[in-house]
């Protein structure tokens, strides 16, 4: 993959803390089922959410270096958090490469609420960045916004734990006081919370709209591709290439619990490990060959 100078034949590059960007890489996968895809997940830092943000921009840069040398030609940062500490630089960084970012969707929530009233999950380091400030500002006129983070939660997810007691006990308590306060709309500003829709529409009832960014996300990724012409119209099943600085059996355990029955798993699937060396990634060997989930 890495050598072929045909955009078209040329990977997406996808990158989370950890498991959450498959939230993104499902939707992905479901619009465009013929991209190739290198994903990334941090897992020996995981979780982003409570670290500086210049420690999680030293990361995104290493991953992008990384993600580049494997040929990737559009960068999709599927975290929010990475994307609130590390987007304005990457794109600065990185000036001809086209990235598409996470932000909490308080653009499609002020339009669907008919309360006013706003509920917004998100990681500390989202919830302290410009970015998010700027879209309450632009978006928060005349509404109500209810914000929480939820401590745990992202480790939860990380352990499979997305039915759990524990989880249920954590999204109760980050959501209890918008409920109350009446919120008719809950935004996902975490890409690891799609995992844990059922449960929380079981804590909201049926009548409060809960917002995953993702099949926006990726929308926004075919439209890029589309203007530049590098869609890949080859109609095959092209590979999915999963990197971790984690545990690879931990993921490999995961993938297939968290990816259901998404389009992804029809295609061809290898984990390898990774190793920061300083500010930089390494593959280790291959620990896999190719699976199907
Ligand atoms: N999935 C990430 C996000 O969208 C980050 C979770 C974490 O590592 O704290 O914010």
């Amino acid at each position: 993959m890495k050598n072929n100078t045909d955009p078209t034949q040329q990977p997406i590059g996808i990158f989370d803390s950890g498991v959450g960007g498959l939230s993104v890489l499902r939707a992905i996968c479901d619009l465009l089922p013929d991209e190739a895809v290198v994903y990334v997940a941090d897992q020996a830092h995981i979780p982003y959410g409570p670290r500086q943000q210049s420690q999680i921009r030293d990361f995104s840069f290493g991953i992008t270096d990384f993600l580049l040398a494997q040929g990737a030609r559009l960068i999709v940062v599927a975290c929010n958090t990475a994307s609130a500490a590390a987007l304005h630089d990457l794109r600065a960084r990185y000036p001809n490469v086209p990235f598409v970012g996470m932000e909490p969707a308080l653009k499609p929530a002020a339009s669907v609420t008919k309360a006013g009233r706003v509920g917004v999950l998100a990681t500390p380091t989202t919830f302290s960045g410009d970015l998010y400030h700027t879209l309450v500002d632009r978006f928060g006129k005349g509404i109500t916004i209810f914000q929480n983070t939820c401590p745990g939660l992202v480790e939860a997810i990380e352990h499979g734990e997305v039915g759990s007691p524990g989880t249920r006990a954590i999204l109760t308590e980050a959501m209890v006081p918008m409920l109350d306060g009446g919120v008719d709309t809950i935004v996902l500003g975490c890409t690891h919370y799609p995992f844990v829709i059922p449960l929380i529409q079981e804590i909201t009832g049926p009548e409060v709209v809960t917002i995953d960014p993702a099949p926006a996300i990726a929308r926004q990724t075919q439209r890029l591709l589309e203007e530049r012409g590098w869609l890949n119209c080859d109609k095959q099943k092209n590979e999915l290439q999963f990197f971790t600085s984690g545990d690879e059996k931990t993921l490999e355990v995961l993938l297939p619990r968290l990816l259901g029955k998404s389009s992804c798993c029809q295609n061809a699937i290898k984990i390898s490990g990774l190793i920061w060396q300083g500010h930089q990634l390494v593959a280790t060997c291959a620990r896999q060959g190719t699976n199907q989930v």
